[in-house]
């Protein structure tokens, strides 16, 4: 079948390749013309594992071309995607359909009859009835359908979710626009991939909830980390002991400093913000962004106590800049919020990424940036792992701890485990972890001492609440109250 997969960015580009990879014939559409020649060189504009590849061998095959003109690909073509951008608006957080209007508008003025269009963005309930009238209006022929097939791919792991996906939703009412989309995906579900038959507004709701739940565990287990700090319990624990139940599934609940990424922030405001609309409250969805956001701001004070209390003149190594590993993506990541907090807290901060460094120079001023880890503790009085790379957890910590200045290890991910940092030296603090009585002080274990100071347990330490807030857990503490 054909596709024109409209927006080739991190959802049209993967969606177009992966349909191309299962034999479809795809045209790439985008605007920006930069992009699109670089796709044309070989060159392709987002980090995602497997991706370049994916692209290499459907060009060569003939199956996947690019374009910047829809109408140019348009004769002939089955399917039109629409997978532009819908960013937030400003101020409520309202997903902006601009991009989509455009979209639908070019479409109808140029799509064969009998097309079917369908929106991978996400978009509030009820967009698919605007994408109608717009394709429509535009449109000589009155039979083209508008169908819902919301996207869940995950960045970093997003052709193995397109591959293998836990479900397809399509959203229509329209018996012969539901068979063409399930000839697309016929090579999915022949392998035994669940299509799920509903409505377009349906449609577009699941992907909206789906979202709105699974940054509604993180958003619990962050909370939940914050209080075995205050118990002297063990989050991974807690976790572990939760995932357990099938009900609730191990997935989703590991402690960090907040969720980050260009849809959980974006499609919780966005649901918020229909939901707005039509006078339903929606407190759960409003507490999981307010504990997030608070979380991302307590996390620059965490290390502040971590260090005695002042980074003032410090050097801080700030190891990870992507809001999650194996993607360049740094948006609303957490690790934007924490080094301006650091900076504004006088520190002086070093920062490495294995692929984000540079889409986070947007974003980041007077944050000088290293070759690799070890490069970027050089002489550090802290390092904070923000982004859980497995290239971090492959690293040589007595050769880190040798490099800096002051060996306090943060570790806002858990990743590392903690027997192999106390015993190169580090002081140890992580999250959802109650520290052990140890004095407070941010100058521990300088160059050559072996004293091991962990300030969070696994064991059952007899802390009080005092120690707990004023060793490392305070900041979450005090954050608590903030949500
Ligand atoms: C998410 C949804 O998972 C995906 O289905 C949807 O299509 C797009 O949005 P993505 O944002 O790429 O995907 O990444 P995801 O793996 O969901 O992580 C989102 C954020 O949550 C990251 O900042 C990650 O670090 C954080 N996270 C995730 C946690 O803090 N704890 C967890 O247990 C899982």
């Amino acid at each position: 079948m054909k596709v024109v997969m409209v927006g080739s960015g991190y959802v049209g580009l993967v969606s177009g390749a992966c349909f191309a990879e299962l034999g479809h014939s795809v045209v790439c559409v985008d605007k920006d013309t930069s992009k699109i020649s670089d796709l044309l060189k070989g060159r392709t504009p987002i980090f995602e594992p497997g991706l370049g590849e994916m692209i290499d061998r459907n060009i060569a095959a003939d199956r996947l071309s690019f374009s910047v003109s829809i109408a140019e690909a348009a004769l002939g073509t089955d399917a039109f995607f629409i997978a532009v951008g819908t960013p937030p608006r400003p101020g409520d957080g309202e997903a902006d359909l601009a991009y989509v209007r455009a979209a639908a508008a070019e479409i109808g003025a140029c799509a064969p009859p009998r097309t079917v269009v369908v929106t991978k963005s996400t978009v509030p309930v009820g967009t698919g009835d605007m994408v109608e009238s717009l394709v429509r209006a535009a449109h000589a022929h009155q039979d083209v359908e508008v169908v819902s097939n919301p996207e869940f791919l995950r960045e970093g792991s997003a052709i193995r979710d397109f591959m293998r996906p836990d479900r397809i939703v399509i959203g229509t009412d329209s018996f012969w626009a539901g068979s063409v989309m399930e000839e697309l995906y016929q090579p999915l579900t022949v392998q035994g991939a669940t299509l799920l038959r509903t409505s377009r507004r349906t449609a577009e709701a699941i992907k909206y909830a789906t979202n709105a739940f699974l940054a509604t565990k993180i958003s619990f287990i962050n909370e939940m980390a914050d209080f075995c700090e205050a118990t002297g319990a063990s989050i991974e624990e807690v976790a572990k002991g939760m995932g357990l139940d099938r009900r609730i599934g191990e997935a989703f609940l590991k402690a960090g400093p907040g969720f980050g990424g260009s849809c959980f922030p974006k499609d919780s405001m966005a649901l918020l913000a229909t939901a707005h609309s039509h006078s339903v409250p929606l407190r759960l969805v409003e507490s999981t962004i307010a504990v997030n956001e608070a979380r991302k701001r307590a996390v620059g004070r965490r290390i502040l106590n971590a260090m005695g209390g002042s980074v003032h003149a410090r050097k801080v190594a700030v190891l990870g800049l992507t809001f999650k590993p194996n993607t360049d993506d740094v948006r609303e990541s957490p690790a934007l919020p924490i080094i301006s907090s650091l900076q504004s807290s006088g520190a002086k901060v070093v920062a490495y990424d294995p692929e984000g460094m540079r889409r986070a120079r947007a974003y980041l001023r007077d944050v000088a940036y290293a070759a690799d880890a070890y490069e970027c503790v050089e002489d550090a009085d802290c390092a904070v792992l923000v982004t859980e790379w497995d290239e971090f957890l492959g690293l040589d910590f007595r050769r880190i701890a040798s490099a800096m200045r002051q060996r306090v290890f943060i570790d806002l991910r858990n990743a590392v485990d903690v027997p192999r940092l106390t015993a190169a030296g580090f002081a140890v603090h992580r999250i959802g972890h109650a520290p052990t009585p140890n004095p407070p002080t941010g100058s521990t274990a300088g160059p050559g001492s072996r004293e091991p100071r962990i300030v969070s347990a696994n064991g059952t330490p007899q802390v009080g609440l005092e120690i707990a807030r004023e060793a490392f857990g305070g900041a979450a503490l005090r954050a608590a109250k903030d949500y």
